[in-house]
């Protein structure tokens, strides 16, 4: 039967009313890993917004995994009760299907940085710079902090830390969790040759690079059986020498096999001499790739940003679902408009009802 972006769909057992989701977008707007003010609102939006799926933003597992001061955390008790308090008030006002999850990452020896609007770049002395960590001593670029790499028992401490976060994310209320495997962070930085130059069993062929994402995956998933995994990958690097397509889909593969539902296909972000050809669903053919090879779930996502696109995508069978970032901050009421675009009945929350009619009224003015 042919799917179409309103069609419901059951991922590991966890049911989403449509294929719209909202990817995971950094606020940088928490206080020492605990959601704010901010986060209440921005949830609560996400809640209404009529997306099926809303992965909230990359969420670290220790203190010196986050890239900047304001990045989200699960690591202290204080962590977890903010992020309940925000996830149970964005559920008083979800629409029925929404699942919540949360993306479980550490940015590695791209942490330690400035936020995007204070320069982005990494923190320099007097702004409270941390020592950074990684598969190999290699800096992300010229500049950046040189990473500690990781010793054999620093890398057990860090796995321990991701299974610590499921747990509190459980507690917490969501009902999924998603790796951050992707965009040069940490378990990117073990997967790509670009950075880990390891001769031991975490370092070398594909199988000892995938090993650290591998495990976690399994420990979180033992830990935390309830909870919905999936994972976010960096199908390629978009560098020669660096990952390929093929290894991508291996790496797709690996994780699916250690428990992941979904395969979010995203693509670089782990060197400075990358070449992406952004373009309007400039990675859904890595989606479409892993989705024929691997036989997973996937999740299509980049320049995503048209109701008809994105409806395409997923009736073609190129991806499960599609992941919109950009659009959403932009017009958080996108599905909405999709929805009138596509002709799909759509019930929003009673209060707002009578504002639906205006987005078909728009389109055919
Ligand atoms: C403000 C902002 C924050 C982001 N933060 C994250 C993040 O926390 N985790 C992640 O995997 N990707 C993050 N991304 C990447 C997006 O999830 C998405 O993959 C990318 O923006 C391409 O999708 P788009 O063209 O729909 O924006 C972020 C993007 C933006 C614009």
């Amino acid at each position: 039967m042919t799917q179409h972006l309103f069609s419901p769909i059951s991922l590991g057992g966890l049911d989403i009313a449509n294929r719209i989701a909202i990817a995971p977008m950094c606020q940088y707007s928490a206080d020492d890993g605990s959601a704010s003010d901010w986060h209440l609102q921005q949830w609560m939006t996400y809640a209404l917004s009529g997306a099926g799926m809303v992965t909230l933003e990359m969420t670290d597992v220790e203190r010196r995994g986050r890239i900047t001061h304001g990045c989200l955390g699960l690591y202290t008790d204080h962590n977890e009760a903010a992020a309940r308090r925000a996830l149970e008030a964005a559920r008083t006002v979800a629409l029925p299907g929404t699942v919540f999850g949360a993306q479980l990452a550490h940015a590695g020896r791209k942490a330690s940085c400035q936020r995007p609007w204070e320069g982005g770049g990494p923190l320099q002395p007097g702004q409270d710079p941390w020592q950074t960590v990684s598969a190999s001593a290699l800096p992300f670029d010229q500049g950046w902090h040189p990473p500690h790499p990781l010793t054999e028992d620093e890398i057990h401490t860090l796995i321990e830390h991701f299974v610590s976060a499921a747990h509190r994310a459980e507690r917490a209320g969501f009902d999924y969790i998603e790796l951050h495997a992707a965009h040069g962070y940490l378990l990117h930085q073990f997967i790509s040759p670009l950075s880990n130059r390891r001769s031991d069993r975490w370092g070398g062929s594909l199988e000892n690079r995938v090993r650290l994402a591998v495990e976690i995956a399994k420990a979180v998933k033992n830990a935390v059986p309830k909870l919905m995994l999936g994972a976010r990958i960096s199908v390629t690097d978009w560098v020669d020498g660096g990952l390929s397509v093929e290894e991508g889909i291996e790496v797709a593969g690996a994780l699916k096999d250690a428990g992941a539902s979904y395969i979010c296909c995203s693509s670089g972000g782990n060197s400075p001499d990358q070449k992406i050809p952004a373009g309007p669903g400039y990675q859904v053919h890595l989606a479409e790739a892993v989705r024929k090879a691997v036989g997973v779930p996937v999740r299509a996502v980049g320049m995503i940003d048209d109701a008809r696109q994105a409806d395409a995508i997923v009736a073609g069978g190129r991806a499960d679902m599609v992941a919109l970032a950009r659009a959403i901050l932009a017009d958080p009421r996108w599905p909405w408009r999709a929805a009138a675009t596509l002709g799909h009945p759509f019930k929003t929350a009673p209060q707002l009802a009578r504002a639906t009619s205006l987005h078909r009224h728009w389109l055919a003015a």
